[in-house]
């Protein structure tokens, strides 16, 4: 098939079912589930994510991958800048199976590593669980990694965290998701109390009171499911707080929405669950209600239209680079998300990029730190790739009639930098430094429009991104750097180009340079010159995200 044939049912969907390799590729998409956890900082990730591997029989005890302070000190031989900051600086997948699925979890880092990997791995997710803290609701980083979904029309399920604590009402919780983040939200369970006298959900489709007894750390909870007049009878739980819950309830029904799985899929309702993981309040239970409505991979949009799970041909896109996981051999990591057919060790697939043909004899799957050479990967997988430079963000590899998926776009960076070379006998390595550094994805750089001032400006979504730039530079190319921050929070692709730029003539409060691909910038201060921009010149269209550019080599430094 060609690449520019209209396509109208997905490629691979019109294939023989009687087929037993089809068959088998059916019975294992249909047992995977991915996803990704968006949140702010210290709303408890870490710990959901481990109880969700205790459940899933993946790790024996709690602490296993708490990856923070002293522990994760003992534990990783990682990156030395990642020791030296006690973070995880690598975001990984975590694969295991619980109740007859699969679970890809995607980790997205979400402290002060964040940075555009992050963005970068909700490209490869097929759902995302928006977690919240009870006590603070809605926070910016969460509002940001949202935005990221919303753009790619993920579901969204949300967890309200930490309801063994003090927290704000539900009813103002969700409400603040349906108006701030214009998400209609549909509440599968309804917590019953809070904070010292949070005593469980009612599962809103069987009416069923689910009462949980505070668990040692790590261990499983006590879950008692009883029926409404069950559980009044009990005395295990008060009458005033279950009344109360049952009032709110009612309440939510009344305003009449129903449970639509095809909004859900389609990333319009939130379906929301109350919980503690910390003391593994309501996780099962979300887990439970998860697999069974959230979208197993889907058909993925390609340049020769959407991508079957189930056509036969193996393909995928690398979403995220990774050097140095292992200093010891100084090897780079290219992970693929696999979109279609059944992966197989050996496999030798074409890489659309350069037209070439790759044996992928050393596919790994990795888990934490831990990594183990896969034998075969079905889609909503994840496989990690040795990357001997030939792969970038985007890449798409694949079997039979040629695709190449959409890329990834350039994320929105809010932190710049001049990064100054004083050595000008180390020119060269410097050169080859940004420009690899470029490519893998690890920072955006932008040019002055002033050709005399050469050196390059920074860009990233996290501080974290311009220290690994910088001790790469150090560490591999032998360049000692500095950074001078500039005082922009705020960039601005010009659509039109350089045309449309020069139409709307002078403009002030903003900075015009270029990317890679001689596209031009706007740099502001702040949001409120963006605004003042808008108003002078509303004909002026902006975009926050770098569209992707494809078959065009960017200039280097
Ligand atoms: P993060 O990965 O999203 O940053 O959050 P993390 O899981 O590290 O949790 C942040 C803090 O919130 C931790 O406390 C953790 O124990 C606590 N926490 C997580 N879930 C719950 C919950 O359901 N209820 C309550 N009460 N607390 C919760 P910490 O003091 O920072 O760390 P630690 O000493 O407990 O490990």
């Amino acid at each position: 098939m060609s690449t520019d044939s209209p396509v109208t049912a997905p490629i691979g969907s019109a294939a023989s079912p009687a087929d037993p390799a089809r068959a088998a590729l059916a019975e294992a998409v249909a047992r995977r589930r991915n996803f990704a956890i968006i949140s702010h900082p210290d709303a408890g990730k870490t710990t959901l994510t481990e109880k969700l591997l205790l459940y899933g029989g993946a790790i024996q005890q709690a602490g296993a991958v708490k990856a923070k302070g002293e522990q994760r000190k003992v534990t990783s031989d990682w990156m030395e800048l990642e020791k030296q900051r006690g973070i995880s600086i690598t975001s990984t997948v975590l694969q295991f199976d619980y109740s007859g699925s699969t679970i890809n979890l995607l980790d997205t880092p979400g402290h002060q590593d964040f940075s555009e990997d992050t963005y970068r791995t909700l490209a490869a997710a097929d759902n995302a669980v928006m977690l919240e803290d009870a006590a603070k609701g809605l926070e910016p980083q969460t509002r940001k990694l949202f935005e990221v979904c919303r753009m790619r029309k993920i579901p969204i399920f949300t967890l309200i965290n930490k309801m063994d604590r003090p927290g704000r009402e539900p009813l103002e919780l969700i409400d603040e998701i349906e108006k701030e983040l214009g998400l209609a939200c549909w509440p599968v369970n309804w917590p019953i109390g809070s904070g010292d006298r949070f005593r469980g959900v009612i599962d809103r489709r069987s009416q069923d009171v689910i009462l949980f007894q505070r668990a040692e750390r790590g261990r499983q909870s006590e879950e008692r499911r009883l029926g409404a007049a069950e559980a009044r009878a009990s005395g295990l739980v008060e009458a005033e707080l279950l009344d109360a819950a049952f009032d709110e309830l009612e309440l939510l029904d009344g305003a009449g929405a129903d449970l639509d799985l095809e909004q859900v899929h389609a990333g319009e309702l939130s379906p929301v669950f109350f919980g503690s993981a910390m003391t593994n309040f309501g996780v099962r239970p979300f887990l439970d209600a998860f697999l069974e409505l959230a979208q197993r991979p889907t058909a993925r949009q390609s340049s020769a239209g959407p991508v079957d799970p189930l056509a036969p041909g193996f393909s995928g896109f690398v979403f995220k680079l990774q050097a140095n996981m292992d200093p010891r051999h100084r090897d780079r990591v290219a992970f693929v998300r696999v979109c279609s057919g059944h992966f197989e060790k050996d496999m030798t697939v074409q890489h659309a990029r350069s037209g070439r043909a790759i044996r992928l004899s050393r596919p790994q799957k990795l888990f934490g730190q831990e990594r183990e050479v896969v034998e075969d990967a079905y889609p909503g997988d994840v496989i990690g790739l040795n990357n001997p430079g030939m792969f970038a963000i985007g890449d798409t590899l694949y079997l039979g009639p040629k695709v190449e998926y959409e890329g990834i776009p350039c994320f929105s960076p809010e932190i710049f930098a001049w990064l100054r070379n004083p050595n000008p006998s180390a020119f060269k390595s410097f050169r080859k430094g940004v420009n690899e550094l470029r490519e893998e994805g690890a920072v955006q750089v932008l040019y002055d429009t002033d050709a005399s001032k050469r050196d390059p400006i920074l860009a990233a979504v996290g501080q974290l991104q311009l220290e690994v730039v910088q001790y790469r530079l150090e560490n591999e190319y032998g360049v000692k750097t500095r950074l001078e921050p500039m005082e922009f929070t705020v960039a601005r692709w010009v659509s039109g180009g350089w045309p449309a730029l020069e139409k709307v003539g002078r403009i002030f409060n903003c900075k015009t340079v270029r990317d890679p691909w001689d596209r031009p910038v706007l740099l502001f201060r702040n949001d409120w010159n963006l605004n003042q921009l808008h108003e002078d010149h509303p004909q002026l269209e902006l975009a926050a995200v770098a569209p992707v550019v494809s078959g065009v080599e960017p200039i280097a430094l």
